[in-house]
């Protein structure tokens, strides 16, 4: 066995320790629980402190504030404050080092051991880990242990969304050796796979850590094992490297890759892709198929174990063709990229990164038939990846909204020259592990898309993500500007995102014939859910109410002076297919701040290339200004705030998922005070032709013709009653769809929705998801209901109640209330299990869970739900 030596100097730097995942077994803790919290007043900090469990978020604790700019919603989310916690160690961690390992501390975090400051770390977005060894006392040298501290500065005009405060993310505490498996590692990276799928070739890259200060030698063999849909793996291993013997420099880290071979491998593969039967589930519900390595590092001289470490992985080859599209495992068949664009808020969770809260909205998404998700326009939660990966969504995973070039007064260009290499290596280096992710992206609308140094600046970049990922992915952004696919500037991608512009597509191929393209941000449609404004205009910066209550027409014919409508880009990814891989459509939910067309925020010039555009921009702002606005969340999502979707998630799931039998009409049909006016019927399906009948009466075939998306009948006038559908597609019927005038409103009914990790792989508590509808008699939806409704839950429950909404972007009363209006006849209350509920309540018998819900209106039967026992279980894969 000949000894491997590829030694790098290890800097040794209790300052900003890498970011990433990957301890060893057992050596990294959750460490989220009993923390506490203060947050400075107007002149000091205040003198209490508030217990509380991370994730937190403090921007939504203290409500919306209508004079606060709508642009970051309304929240008060700057600012100082500063957790702490006390940390024992006993007398056996006296040899190892320990580490704190935060996903995401928004923002200018420092970190202080007993006093002392002992790391720090800018952007809010990126993890990183601080060894805080030299500074702590173990078992014997102190009582009190250690003082663990995390102070926080939030800088006003640093975002342009609502970006959170707090330690929104995990924690965790590492403890290792001080010879082990390096952090991020191993990665591991399919190879080759054998056309025909029978044989996958892999690398494990490996990366060793050795703190001490002689040469060691260590035997080390990673097994590959099956990872179970429970997160278990399986019993034997399937495959193994061949164990190698190697020396480890003094205080360096230590490279080595190793093969091994998987015959008949399950592949990694979008959910839509999956095969029945693969993976143990079937497309309904349909799992990626996921391996686990396990690494195991041991003493040549007496086969002690010094270190484990696991890390899931997927096998899988990706191909980006400019000419064919994105092929997955050497399909011939391109994958599409369906794919929205997500901020990293969670509505009315803020920006807490509960992983439950994640799982729902990916199960959403995976309804509509969308794969695909752009992280926009910062690194995600590493537990979004998690699941991304067990359920089979792509994702493009992005640094930043700017580099040297200001859109805010502090945002990111402060800190792009001390810290973007830093921030890029540690986005890379944390998930180059995952299967999911398929591009990178090294910034959103960048201006230095124009200036002279702009080449220069991707090309580094770039250079810097291909030397961290082992897969060297494509590399890619969000342009914005036209020139930029045309001016060099498109040299430095591997994949060409242009934001919005679809008339731009057949020029950029034609130039750039090598280059795969995609539509990195596209339509932007804004609306409110379940409002339609008449008569109903044609023109994009039509349908919206400018008096209150200022919301915009649900037609889904209506976008900002930059965007689109999701059919005219349609019509353009059509007119150029195969060539385009894909889109990524702003937005899949609505998210806190930006509410666009009522934002006032000026960095909106910006999209806006041609004069004329610019003009119309600058008039909307301006008759915008200084009108404090009740708008604080967006509109340009596809589900509202709540994830309750919006009317163009049947448009996109019609195009996403056309062999799906579905038809779907708007607008609602209770309009008493429309008798005898014109009422323009829409219906979105994948179906070829259709007929409209009101109250059995025909109204008209439509058959849609090459660039249509929607059937229309623009000429109906309203009468109450019922809308009918019929569609056909190949010329045979083929779904029908029906719209009834509903009665008053009578009943509220409960849904209730669980989205939970089992075998605490997952590091944030349990969540219920409570759907209130109103109801008339018969069980419809009354699509006008707004009655107050109140949640309540009986004194001994383990749930409480943690935010509720109800989806009206100009809704101000705080996530925190107990009680909600309705918005056009829904409500969502999210409760939480108690961190503290202990086995005994879980097992309780199912009263104690009951969520009630009544309104003041005694015509409304109050709502009740009791069966919170009954899980939607899903394994995310981890590191550990
Ligand atoms: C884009 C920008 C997004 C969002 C969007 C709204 O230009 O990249 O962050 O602002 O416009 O349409």
């Amino acid at each position: 066995m000949g000894v491997v030596r590829v030694s790098v100097p290890l800097r040794v730097s209790t300052l900003n320790g890498n970011a990433g995942i990957g301890a060893a077994v057992g050596r990294r803790t959750v460490w989220n629980d009993g923390w506490e919290f203060q947050r400075q007043g107007e002149a000091e900090f205040a003198l209490d402190w508030r217990k509380l469990d991370l994730p937190h978020d403090w921007g939504i604790e203290s409500g919306f504030e209508r004079s606060l700019p709508g642009e970051t919603g309304k929240l008060r989310w700057w600012g100082r404050a500063q957790y702490r916690k006390k940390l024992m160690l006993g007398a056996e961690d006296r040899d190892r080092r320990i580490l704190l390992e935060i996903e995401g501390a928004m923002s200018n975090a420092s970190v202080w051991v007993n006093g002392r400051r002992v790391g720090e770390w800018a952007y809010g977005y990126t993890t990183f880990r601080i060894d805080l060894t030299s500074y702590l006392h173990f078992e014997g040298e102190n009582p009190d242990g250690n003082l663990i501290e995390i102070r926080l500065d939030n800088l006003p005009d640093s975002s342009r969304w609502y970006p959170g405060g707090g330690l929104y993310r995990n924690v965790w505490l590492v403890k290792c050796g001080r010879l082990h498996v390096a952090f991020d590692s191993p990665v591991v990276a399919t190879r080759e796979l054998a056309a025909d799928g029978s044989q996958a070739l892999l690398d494990i890259n490996l990366e060793f850590s050795n703190t001490t200060p002689v040469t060691r030698e260590i035997r080390v063999v990673t097994r590959l094992h099956r990872l179970e849909m429970d997160g278990s793996l399986s019993g034997d291993a399937i495959a193994s490297t061949a164990p190698a013997e190697i020396e480890l420099l003094p205080n360096a880290v230590t490279l080595h890759t190793a093969r091994a071979t998987i015959s008949h491998p399950e592949l990694w593969d979008v959910h839509s892709n999956i095969p029945v039967g693969a993976s143990k589930v079937d497309r309904s519900t349909a799992f990626a198929p996921l391996y686990m390595a396990v690494t195991t590092l041991e003493d040549p001289a007496n086969g002690e174990i010094l270190d484990r470490t696991q890390a899931p992985f997927g096998i899988r080859i990706l191909r980006f063709d400019s000419v064919t599209g994105f092929h997955l495992n050497h399909s011939p068949r391109p994958t599409r990229i369906q794919g929205v664009c997500l901020h990293h808020d969670l509505g009315p969770l803020g920006a807490a990164a509960h992983f439950d809260a994640i799982v729902r909205q990916l199960t959403l998404l995976r309804d509509m038939g969308c794969n695909a998700i752009r992280c926009a326009h910062n690194p995600p939660a590493p537990s979004f990846l998690d699941a991304c990966d067990r359920m089979g969504f792509l994702v493009m995973n992005e640094l930043c909204d700017a580099w040297r070039i200001a859109k805010k007064p502090n945002g990111y260009q402060t800190l792009f020259d001390a810290w973007a290499e830093r921030d890029l290596c540690a986005l890379v280096r944390r998930d180059r592990h995952h299967p999911s992710v398929i591009l990178w992206s090294i910034g959103n609308e960048i201006p230095e898309q124009t200036s002279p140094d702009g080449p220069a600046l991707s090309a580094r970049l770039a250079d810097l993500v291909r030397a961290n990922d082992f897969e060297r992915r494509p590399v890619t952004g969000g342009m914005n500007i036209p020139e930029s696919g045309f001016n060099g500037w498109q040299k430095a991608y591997d994949v060409f995102g242009y934001n919005y512009k679809p008339h731009l597509y057949a020029a950029f191929r034609e130039a750039n014939p090598a280059i795969p393209l995609l539509g990195a941000e596209t339509a932007s449609c804004v609306s409110s859910r379940g409002e339609y404004a008449f008569p109903v205009s044609d023109d994009l910066s039509g349908g919206v109410t400018s008096v209150p209550p200022y919301h915009v027409s649900s037609y889904d014919l209506y976008a900002p002076a930059w965007a689109t409508t999701p059919d005219r880009e349609f019509a353009a990814q059509d007119l150029n297919t195969p060539g385009i891989l894909g889109e990524f459509v702003w937005t899949g939910f609505d998210y806190l701040g930006e509410p666009t067309p009522f934002n006032d925020d000026s960095t909106n010039l910006l999209n806006a290339a041609d004069p004329a555009t610019r003009e119309a921009i600058r008039a909307m702002l301006a008759s915008l200004s200084g009108l404090q606005l009740p708008a604080r969340s967006s509109y340009f999502g596809i589900f509202d705030l709540c994830g309750f979707p919006k009317d163009r998630y049947f448009l996109y799931q019609a195009r996403w998922r056309p062999d799906l039998p579905m038809a779907h009409i708007l607008p609602h049909w209770d309009w008493p005070e429309r008798l005898g006016a014109i009422t323009p019927v829409h219906v979105y399906t994948a179906g070829e032709e259709a007929e409209l009948f009101l109250n059995g009466c025909s109204q008209g075939i439509r058959r849609r013709g090459r660039s249509d998306y929607r059937l229309r009948w623009d000429d109906v006038r309203y009468e109450p009653g019922e809308l009918r559908v019929v569609v056909r597609k190949e010329d045979r019927p083929w779904t029908e769809a029906t719209r009834r005038t509903t009665g008053p409103a009578k009943r509220i009914e409960l849904k209730v929705d669980y989205f939970h990790l089992p075998n605490g792989i997952t590091a944030s508590p349990t969540l219920a998801f409570v759907t209130a509808r109103i109801t008339d008699a018969d069980g419809q939806l009354c699509p006008r209901a707004n009655d107050r409704l109140h949640f309540a839950l009986p004194e001994e429950s383990p749930l409480e109640l943690l935010a509720v909404d109800n989806g009206d972007p100009t809704r101000l009363e705080s996530f925190k209330a107990k009680n909600c209006c309705a918005f056009n006849g829904l409500a969502l209350a999210i409760f939480r299990l108690r961190q503290n509920a202990n086995q005994n309540q879980s097992r309780s018998p199912a009263s104690v869970f009951q969520i009630r819900v009544h309104s003041a209106d005694s015509a409304l039967t109050e709502g009740t739900f009791a069966n919170a026992l009954s899980y939607v279980n899903i394994a995310a894969p981890h590191c550990t």
